[in-house]
């Protein structure tokens, strides 16, 4: 195995000493790339691009050939997932991801079951070739959606504003809701330890919509289903610990919890303080984020100064991963990503000493 050069961002991860604090970019392969967009042209669809292990590992590099950036992560989608459990997934031009037959029958839910991973042997491929490629220049990160917010697209069949049929399950037929969730825990196991074996050298559970549960509801049909499946990892290959990175979007309430489910890091967006999380999370877990995406669209001093104020709520030692609180925005400028980047590297020396 190559060894790596650029380590940083899993030392990060362990709280273990660096020399500056690490940066990657949630969604940082995708469309404000314009060589992103000429090869997507030339897949012919996004899923074009998901499914062939050449064209997934030319998009993933693209990023890292452009911007310094500590970490790759896998070109896929978390909606792989349920299209191998046959939901159908297509995007519509202009409206996002959709199912063709989304889960809202009892029939339908009792016959779902975990998938034969074959299925999803273009995503273990594209892991392979990407590691190949990288060469050992950075650490290459794999991820999956959380049991709840895949549940969430099978249920609704696509994006939604209010989940209705989701909350419609949960409140009135609960059963239901965690068998799916059981039978997602199951795969998402299985998926995330394939792409452990096919190379990924950390892995990051999205839970993007288990900020829409009430309190109660998050823990019983969301967290207890990333515990599960944090509890089922490879966490070790080659006499090297294998992160892992649970992300709620809008669940900074529940830090103390999240952090409490045997992840080595949790992911924050922009809504909580990071000085006050870390206070809150102590030793336990690092932390990732929490730079608003939106702030991209300020000038690049004001990005500096937000990135400045980060990383000094943080304050000094190891333990924090940069990254934006959700995925970067199509129509961000590369170069105020640039402009982030560099900031974040040279302003973090300073808390490394
Ligand atoms: O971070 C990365 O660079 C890796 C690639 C990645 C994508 N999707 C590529 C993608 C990752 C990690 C995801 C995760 C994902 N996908 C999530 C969880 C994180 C989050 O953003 O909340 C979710 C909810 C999805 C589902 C999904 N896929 C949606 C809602 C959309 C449409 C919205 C949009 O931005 O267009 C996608 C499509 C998608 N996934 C694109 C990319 C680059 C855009 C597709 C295109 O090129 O047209």
């Amino acid at each position: 195995m190559t060894q790596l050069k650029n380590d940083t961002f899993l030392r990060a991860l362990l709280k273990e000493p660096v020399e500056y604090t690490p940066i990657w970019m949630m969604r940082q392969a995708g469309r404000y790339l314009p060589e992103y967009r000429a090869t997507r042209a030339r897949a012919g669809s996004f899923m074009g691009l998901c499914t062939s292990p050449d064209f997934a590992t030319e998009v993933t590099l693209q990023p890292l050939d452009r911007f310094p950036l500590d970490a790759a992560i896998l070109f896929s989608d978390i909606l792989t997932v349920p299209d191998a459990m046959g939901l159908g997934l297509y995007f519509a031009e202009g409206e996002g991801p959709k199912f063709e037959r989304p889960l809202r029958d009892e029939s339908a839910i009792r016959a779902l079951q975990v998938p034969v991973l074959d299925k999803l042997q273009y995503v273990f491929d594209a892991v392979a070739s990407i590691r190949k490629a990288l060469d050992g220049r950075v650490p290459l990160i794999g991820f999956s959606g959380s049991p709840f917010t895949l549940a969430c697209y099978m249920i609704e069949g696509g994006g939604s504003d209010d989940f209705r049929h989701v909350k419609a399950m949960l409140y009135s037929r609960p059963e239901l809701l965690h068998h799916i969730l059981a039978v997602n825990a199951q795969t998402v196991t299985d998926y995330l330890n394939a792409q452990i074996d096919a190379g990924a050298q950390a892995v990051q559970i999205f839970d993007t919509w288990g900020g829409a549960l009430s309190h109660a509801a998050y823990r019983e049909f969301s967290l207890a289903y990333m515990q599960r499946i944090v509890a089922g990892l490879k966490r070790e290959v080659d006499g090297r610990r294998v992160p892992v990175i649970v992300f709620t979007k809008n669940g900074g309430q529940w830090l103390e919890d999240i952090a409490a489910i045997g992840a080595d890091c949790v992911g924050l967006d922009w809504t909580t303080d990071i000085g006050q999380a870390r206070a809150r999370v102590g030793d336990k877990v690092a932390l990732q984020g929490n730079f608003d995406p939106n702030a991209l669209f300020g000038s690049p001093a004001a990005i500096e100064a937000e990135a400045g104020r980060i990383l000094a709520a943080y304050g000094q030692g190891s333990g924090h991963v940069f990254n934006l609180g959700h995925g970067i925005s199509q129509h961000a400028d590369p170069a105020h990503a640039a402009a982030l980047v560099e900031a974040v590297h040279r302003l973090s020396r300073q808390y490394h000493q």
